[in-house]
């Protein structure tokens, strides 16, 4: 590159991807062909609007690629044109869970979510969130005691709040969701069962998921996470959906108007050509082998790390991710109490630990948590990243042993990481 300060902290991070342990459940190291359609001239072009209906002229490359963009993410969840519309334009995931709000629930009328604190998203109905402004939300919770939906409680709040739309699909819970319960739910109320797949897409695409598509009326994924694609957003709109078909919603057309021309603008191109290249991806017989792995290192890493006495929440994962609640565990691990003199260590401090350690982490809230989102009592753990990097079980062992020296003996494993980490390159 000519700019030397932008190339420089563009090598800083190959560096620091290369050689610590990303944990983190919502990354993962896309792979070179979708880095090289990020960066392609499609980053150029300007076309607002829809295939063969633009607003801008040349945009004839374009189409063919939004078309077989389409295409490619209809195949990768193996539906039919005929069943399913799909659009391919939100810039990213919280744009498109606005814009199925905004197709499909008239402002001020009642969204229901899982609450942020419990795992759910900010764009599912959080107070801080537009989401919460412009619709009214009334939230879901965990069951106190098992740490997992409560399916009759939430068809208990359904029945006394009938939201709109009901979002299932959240961003720190580690067990499998059952998609015919929520359906049933939506049903008695009459709500759009919206399931948001960002974290398990690749999951479900692999077929270690079940799948939302016999059940959902409307469904968005982000391309990142266990997807392994760009930062974007996609979403799929059930053209057989018997709650938009019965209020004659045309609910394809809603999807598009919603995010074109109601909240976007010009889409990006670059995006959508990186998008294509990841559901080509996804459909591959070594994309199944790849989330098969992801679950089984999360259930490696889960299993090890509950030998070492952590307590981790809803008992363990079926997932790709896993919460700890540090704060329990490191509380009644004697060798921590005697190093640090004191009760236990919140998620910020494990964190914080970890990487300076090389292991990176995020800091997480528990259900029904004693202490404050900025320093709450878990860390958020996942399998995908690790796993695109060609590590398996006997690794994660490893890793779940370098994560307990760190946080209860307070050992220093940053050259066990870094050696670790050299056997994996990247291809960055
Ligand atoms: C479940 C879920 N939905 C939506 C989003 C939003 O995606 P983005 O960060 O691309 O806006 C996230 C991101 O963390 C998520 O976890």
């Amino acid at each position: 590159m000519k700019d030397k300060e932008i190339e420089n902290l563009i090598k800083a991070e190959i560096k620091r991807q290369n050689e610590t342990i990303n944990l983190i459940p919502s990354e993962n190291f896309a792979s070179l062909d979708v880095h090289k359609a990020l960066g392609s001239v499609f980053n150029n072009k300007y076309c607002e609007g829809y295939p063969k209906a633009r607003y801008y002229g040349g945009n004839e490359f374009v189409d063919e690629l939004e078309i077989l963009t389409k295409e490619r993410s209809l195949k990768a969840f193996g539906l039919k044109e005929e069943d399913w519309g799909v659009n391919v334009q939100p810039y990213s995931g919280s744009p498109a869970n606005l814009a199925i709000y905004v197709a499909l629930v008239p402002l001020g009328e009642k969204i229901m979510g899982l609450q942020l604190d419990m795992g759910g998203h900010l764009t599912h109905g959080h107070k801080v969130s537009f989401t919460a402004k412009a619709w009214v939300s009334t939230p879901y919770t965990l069951n106190k005691e098992t740490e997992e939906l409560d399916y009759d409680d939430i068809r208990r709040l359904a029945v006394e709040n009938k939201p709109k739309i009901i979002v299932a699909g959240y961003t720190a819970y580690p067990k499998i969701i059952d998609f015919e319960k929520f359906r049933k739910i939506c049903d008695e109320v009459g709500a759009y069962l919206m399931v948001d797949m960002s974290h398990f897409a690749g999951l479900v695409a692999g077929g270690v998921y079940p799948t939302p598509f016999k059940y959902a009326d409307v469904i968005m994924t982000t391309a990142h996470k266990t997807l392994r694609g760009p930062r974007a957003g996609v979403i799929f709109s059930n053209r057989k959906s018997e709650i938009a078909n019965r209020a004659g919603v045309d609910i394809v057309k809603a999807i598009d108007k919603a995010v074109f021309p109601g909240l976007q603008g010009g889409p990006h191109a670059n995006q959508i050509a990186a998008i294509g290249v990841v559901m080509e991806e996804a459909a591959r017989p070594e994309f199944k082998e790849y989330a098969k792995q992801i679950v089984l290192n999360a259930k490696t890493l889960a299993a090890e790390l509950k030998n070492f006495g952590f307590r981790l929440v809803a008992g363990g994962t079926e997932t790709h991710l896993i919460l700890v609640d540090v704060a329990s565990s490191t509380h009644s691990a004697s060798s921590l109490q005697a190093s640090s003199g004191r009760e236990g260590i919140s998620g910020a401090e494990a964190s914080d630990q970890l990487e300076k350690n090389g292991i990176i982490v995020n800091k997480n809230t528990i259900p029904y948590d004693a202490r404050k989102p900025m320093d709450p009592s878990g860390i958020r753990m996942g399998t995908p990243a690790l796993t695109t990097r060609g590590m398996k079980e006997g690794e994660m062992k490893l890793v779940a042993k370098l994560i307990a020296e760190v946080l209860l003996e307070k050992k220093d494993v940053s050259t066990e990481v870094r050696n670790l980490c050299a056997k994996f390159p990247l291809d960055y």
